[in-house]
């Protein structure tokens, strides 16, 4: 029996993972996979509950898993908590990344048939955008050496041979399951770290003669990035660069809730890799408990655990195959709806729908796809 741990959390969280579950359920049905999805508190509520936001059952739940189904973390009411590693966010997510070394993160981006206008770029700059950004998580200027004097700080980037080493792997494998296109962006006119980023990919390419590579300055990708977004398939880069051009990423398809991300690290088993699982957006508090949130960020975040961390390709193209026929179809969620669908006629803009129902629609559509 597989295990994949379901955290919600607060806000939004549990709303959108309750509507993504069921699809996530039937798809490893459909795979011919045993899995049980067993439910823990964290963050904010686990707060409330036990005083601390990742607390001892959680963490043991974790630990005996091969995934995390993860909602969103924070709220307002604990901004205030005087310790900050008690914080959902610093005291949750940041410490399950480091415990289980989850140092690839994974940010597709694409646009869906129909929802180009929600996009700030022009139609056309997004015709076939369908890119993966993956950033190291666990080294360089976040975790370096660090000082603040009064007249002086210094925040050292600092990366290992075999960092890159394992992220370069990482990317180059992701892209030979897609379009076999690699660019590494680098500031290696100005940074040490990034002349050995170049350098280890370089050596890494070596090893996947398929694979085309080339790399790019982030100053300039940064602005190929807006002008062709189209025209990248698997970007691959390291921590801080990555924190920018992910959410730089995020802005160009639109929509926050349409984004998902896996975040995986060095442990895993004859399925996958240990990962966790989570949409980009956060707990979204102005929104939460009234069913306006979109869940496809998270039904899509289940499509990139069926990949990684279950081995089953087909079921993640089968589900995010649903995601695409159900935005096709015109349901849309408040975020999505055109102002026509926000009049609730149901008009040929969009189907106007709430988290429950757009996690119903994506499961109807699922059944019809054969893939097991
Ligand atoms: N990984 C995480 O758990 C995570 C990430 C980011 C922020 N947060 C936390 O979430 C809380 C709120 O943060 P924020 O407001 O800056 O960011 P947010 O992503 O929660 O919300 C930003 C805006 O996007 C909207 N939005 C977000 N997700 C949506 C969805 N699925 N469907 C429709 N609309 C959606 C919200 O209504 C809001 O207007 C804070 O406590 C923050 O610390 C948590």
């Amino acid at each position: 029996m597989i295990r994949i741990a379901v955290l919600g959390g607060d806000g939004i969280g549990p709303e959108v993972v309750a509507a993504s579950l069921p699809a996530l359920r039937r798809a490893c049905e459909k795979s011919g996979l045993d899995v049980e999805f067993p439910e823990a508190l964290v963050g904010g509520a686990a707060f409330d509950a036990t005083g601390h936001p990742l607390p001892p059952a959680t963490l043991k739940l974790c630990d005996a898993s091969q995934a995390i189904f993860f909602g969103a973390v924070g709220g307002p009411k604990y901004d205030k908590i005087p310790d900050p590693n008690l914080r959902p966010e610093r005291g949750s997510l940041l410490p399950l990344r480091k415990r289980y070394e989850l140092f690839a993160n994974l940010r597709p981006a694409r646009v869906y048939p129909g929802l180009e206008g929600q996009s700030h770029l022009k139609p056309e700059y997004l015709k076939g955008l369908d890119l993966l950004v993956i950033r190291e998580l666990t080294g360089g200027a976040y975790f370096g050496r660090k000082e603040l004097k009064a007249d002086r700080a210094f925040d050292a980037i600092e990366y290992k041979a075999s960092e890159i080493e394992r992220l370069m792997h990482f990317a180059f494998r992701a892209a030979m399951g897609r379009g076999r296109r690699l660019t590494l962006v680098h500031k290696a006119n100005v940074l040490l770290t990034s002349v050995l980023w170049k350098k280890v990919a370089e050596k890494v390419s070596r090893k996947y003669p398929r694979v085309k590579m080339d790399d790019c300055y982030v100053d300039a990708f940064a602005m190929y990035l807006v002008r062709r977004p189209a025209s990248f398939d698997v970007v691959a880069t390291e921590n801080m660069m990555g924190d920018i051009l992910t959410d730089e990423a995020a802005e160009v398809t639109g929509s926050i809730g349409l984004l998902p991300s896996a975040s995986l690290g060095t442990r895993g088993n004859r399925l996958g890799s240990f990962g966790l699982y989570e949409p980009c957006h956060g707990s979204a508090p102005d929104i939460a408990g009234k069913g306006l949130a979109n869940p496809l960020a998270t039904l899509l975040s289940a499509a990139l655990l069926l990949r990684y961390s279950l081995g089953r390709e087909k079921a993640a193209r089968a589900l995010e195959d649903a995601v695409a026929r159900t935005l096709a179809d015109g349901f849309r969620t408040r975020d999505l709806a055109s102002p026509a669908a926000k009049g609730g006629k149901g008009t040929r803009a969009g189907r106007l729908v709430s988290t429950r129902q757009m996690g119903e629609a994506v499961l109807e559509r699922l059944e019809k796809i054969r893939f097991s």
